[in-house]
């Protein structure tokens, strides 16, 4: 094992943890240590309401007050070796939790804890901007909380107080680093989403680019660096315009991105004075970027804490050196990189915050069990279809016993194909209690099932293959309405993935194929599936997690952790209703006509694809076919299917 790794026990105290108190403990892992230098970041992006942190697994299980106090002493240690330390937060940070949207109205309580964190620069994400009121939410409680830290360079909102259209926040700043005095100009952008609400406004990036505030503040030659953040991807043809634009007036200036959107752990490097940060999703990982070789106005050589000594004068000849670290969000890591412990570790607002977070959450009754999960079921860490999928759960079980109780079909006797995207499942179901929280944690999305009546059976059965296939039309559907095909998609698929590897299925095809025949022989009953294993296939000691592979190889992550598998996944799948096999030759009868239903989010695309098909509908021939969310389609599933015993999971 290389020397810069060291294996740290972790002394038990008796349970003493911060974290939420259902949260599992950590578990010792090889570390590596945090490249601290003269300018430090940490990074959130996509939390996505996870503030309480992972309640099933121990590699994440740190709560937003264990970040506060992580943090706290992050800045302790910059003002006693006269470096400094930024907080940055790039967006999504609502929609997926139950401590964002098990409330009425959403969000009640999810405001009040983010604001607990002092975070210097802030933005906002696309999930804030696609209902009119959460992005009314942005207007009244984000940017107040974070006044000098939010900024908004290509949104508006019109004002719900006047009607008025104006910038959300203000489009740039500059200012001052406290103990370098590094003269820092910022930004922060959204990608060109075109999804949102009618509110608000995203300006295209390009556009923005050319407007003269832009023009003009880009010009400034007395900055130590440019830092832009945005909910934007790292490798996007947004941050490569923005970066050309900029590095075209300032050939020498450092840039620092920091980016979000796709879930991701990545790192990308544009020239030797610029490069970028992706941090993950769902408070999974807080990013650590560092840079050293800045110049800073206040030049006072500080007390040096490391070996290398980072603000000597070669490094200042030789330019800007860049770093950067994953942490996983665990208290084993975070006492670590900051030199706590059990005891010194939780500052008193660090505890006031968990409890925050403890109290909201016993309040909206998040851990109260709908069912018990008899294994674990994956989007993308299990291939598709698998006994181990989330998505052949939902296509060969969920949606057939749910839909069935559609009143087309058990009234009217109709047949039906029922189509999702895959993006509508958001995450795990692990082997154990499925809680109020984890039904927001599965899907969280609020749209209902309609359909389409009577389309002539050989075109309804062709729509799957328009939808999963690439094609012109997501483009004519790009151009009619901005919708985009990554919206069908989980994130963790939005561009191609550097943190994660294929590897082959542990078991062999024949083993898969017969694990489908068995199914489709049961029928609609419920899977009870082989045990499957993934991933950590060499047998070794660690605990399976990321292992990303970034610009700088594949050291970044700041546990070493084995492989965990990632497989890709169709757009959408689909399940057909109320089609039982005859008796005589055991396959189902083709019907003449059947209704397409689809969860209401992929309308435009179905109606679209079923006019290339020759079946050209309207919005309006369309109607109601479940009154249900995903979410609750889910809930109600999992209640019947596998209840617990007295209340509790054995
Ligand atoms: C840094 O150096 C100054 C002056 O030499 C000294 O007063 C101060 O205590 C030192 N700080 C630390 C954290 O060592
Ligand atoms: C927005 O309005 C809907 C419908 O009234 C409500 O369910 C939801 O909680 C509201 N969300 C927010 C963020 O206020
Ligand atoms: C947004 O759409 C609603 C109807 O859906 C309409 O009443 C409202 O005036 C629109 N707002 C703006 C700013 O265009
Ligand atoms: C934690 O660290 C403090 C200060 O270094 C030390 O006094 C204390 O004994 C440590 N506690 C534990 C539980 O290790
Ligand atoms: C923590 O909460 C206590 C009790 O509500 C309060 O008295 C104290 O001021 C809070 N401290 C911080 C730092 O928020």
């Amino acid at each position: 094992m290389p020397d810069y790794l060291s294996w740290i026990l972790l002394a038990v105290a008796g349970g003493a943890f911060a974290a939420q108190p259902e949260a599992p403990q950590p578990i010792a892992a090889p570390l590596r240590e945090l490249p601290w230098a003269q300018l430090n970041f940490l990074h959130t992006t996509d939390t996505h309401g996870w503030h309480g942190g992972h309640l099933q697994e121990p590699s994440f299980s740190g709560d937003w007050g264990d970040y506060v106090s992580f943090a706290k002493h992050m800045r302790d240690k910059a003002d006693a070796d006269g470096s400094d330390l930024l907080l940055i937060d790039t967006g999504d940070r609502i929609e997926g939790n139950g401590l964002y949207d098990a409330s009425e109205p959403k969000g009640q309580y999810a405001y009040d804890i983010v604001k607990q964190q002092q975070i210097d620069l802030i933005c906002t994400g696309n999930h804030e901007l696609y209902k009119a009121n959460s992005s009314e939410d942005e207007f009244y409680f984000t940017v107040p909380n974070f006044k000098d830290g939010y900024l908004a360079s290509n949104l508006d909102i019109y004002n719900p107080d006047n009607g008025k259209l104006e910038p959300l926040a203000p489009r740039y700043k500059k200012f001052t680093t406290k103990n370098q005095g590094i003269r820092i100009l910022t930004f922060g952008f959204l990608f060109d989403f075109q999804g949102n609400a009618n509110n608000t406004v995203v300006h295209m990036v390009e556009d923005t680019t050319k407007e003269d505030w832009f023009q003009e503040a880009i010009r400034d030659r007395d900055v130590d660096l440019i830092l832009v953040f945005g909910h934007v991807a790292i490798r996007s043809k947004e941050y490569d315009h923005l970066f050309k634009t900029i590095r075209s007036v300032q050939w020498d200036t450092p840039i620092a991105f920091f980016g979000g959107h796709t879930h991701i752990r990545d790192y990308k490097t544009y020239d030797s004075k610029a490069a970028a940060l992706e941090s993950g999703r769902y408070m999974e990982t807080i990013g650590f970027m560092s840079i050293s070789g800045l110049h800073g106005t206040k030049s006072k050589k500080p007390n040096s804490t490391s070996e290398t000594d980072i603000y000597d004068d070669q490094t200042l000849i030789k330019g800007p050196k860049f770093a950067r670290r994953y942490i996983d969000n665990n208290l084993f890591s975070l006492y670590h990189h900051s030199g706590k412990n059990d005891s010194t570790f939780p500052t008193e607002h660090g505890k006031n915050t968990s409890i925050m977070i403890s109290k909201a959450r016993h309040k909206l009754e998040l851990d109260s069990i709908r069912g018990c999960a008899p294994q674990d079921f994956f989007l993308n860490r299990a291939p598709y279809p698998h006994a181990s999928s989330i998505l052949s759960l939902l296509e060969l079980n969920i949606l057939p016993d749910s839909m069935a109780k559609a009143p087309r079909v058990d009234k009217e006797d109709k047949k039906a194909i029922v189509l999702t995207n895959t993006g509508a499942i958001r995450f795990d179901i692990f082997k154990g209690p499925y809680t109020h929280d984890t039904e927001y944690l599965v899907s969280p999305f609020t749209s209902g099932f309609r359909y389409v009546p009577d389309v002539p059976y050989d075109k309804a059965k062709r729509v799957i293959d328009l939808m999963n296939n690439e094609g012109p039309l997501f483009d004519d559907i790009a151009k009619l309405t901005g919708l985009e095909k990554w919206m069908l998609l989980p994130p963790e698929q939005y561009q191609g993935r550097k943190d994660v590897h294929i590897e082959p299925v542990v078991e062999s095809e024949s083993d898969t194929q017969g694990w489908l025949d068995t199914i489709k022989s049961m029928g609609q009953t419920i899977l009870r599936p082989v045990i499957a294993k993934y991933g950590d296939k060499k047998k070794d000691k660690l605990i399976p997690g990321y292992t990303t592979q970034d610009d700088l190889g594949n050291d970044g992550d700041d546990t070493v952790h084995s492989r965990i598998a990632f497989y890709n996944v169709p757009n959408c799948i689909q399940s057909p209703i109320g089609f039982n096999p005859s008796d005589e030759d055991d396959k189902p009868k083709e019907p003449e006509v059947v209704d397409v239903a689809y969860n209401e989010f992929i309308e435009a695309w179905v109606l679209l694809a079923l006019k290339y098909l020759g079946h050209d509908v309207k919005q309006e021939d369309t109607a109601v076919f479940m009154q249900k969310t995903m979410t609750d389609i889910l809930t109600e599933w999992v209640q019947e299917a596998w209840p617990p015993k007295k209340g509790k999971c054995g």
